[in-house]
């Protein structure tokens, strides 16, 4: 009888702790991962917007001429009506607005283009012996 509630007890507390693993995983650290992923195809930033934007803007180009760009949302508006007057670009209607939000978060002029280290400030030099 009672090597069957230590069984019981013992049982129970694996089953907790198995049950506790997937809470305990560090849930933060990987919604940060999945925010800052790029889908693999295109190398856009993946976010809520994405779809929309890889349907309105990769039809003609590559998605690379938008990684190679950091404009600010008006200048984001000035390219769509650009492209609209000379490239048959078509009115984007309510996703424009959709288009507009995810251009300005993830390509806007702050951001660098390439992950270059910052250059390296305080550099003490000094002269090599002979
Ligand atoms: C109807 C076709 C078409 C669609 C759709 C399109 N573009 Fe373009 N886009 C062009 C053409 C054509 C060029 C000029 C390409 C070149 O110069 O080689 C261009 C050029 C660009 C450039 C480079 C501009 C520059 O100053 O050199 C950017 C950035 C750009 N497009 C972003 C976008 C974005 C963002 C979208 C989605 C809203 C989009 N494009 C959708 C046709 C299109």
């Amino acid at each position: 009888m009672k090597t069957n509630i230590i069984f019981l007890c013992a049982a129970a507390f694996c089953l907790a702790a198995i049950r506790r693993a997937p809470a305990d995983f560090p849930s933060a650290t990987l919604t940060a991962a999945v925010a800052d992923s790029v889908d693999k195809e295109t190398g856009l930033a993946l976010d809520p917007n994405f779809i929309i934007v890889k349907a309105q803007c990769t039809g003609c180009h590559s998605p690379k001429l938008i990684l190679q760009h950091r404009f600010t949302r008006d200048e984001w508006l000035s390219k769509i009506r650009w492209m609209q007057r000379n490239h048959k670009l078509w009115d984007l209607g309510e996703s424009e607005k959709t288009v507009l939000d995810y251009l300005a978060k993830h390509y806007a002029p702050s951001q660098s283009a390439y992950s270059r280290r910052e250059a390296l400030r305080n550099v003490k030099w000094y002269k090599l012996e002979d």
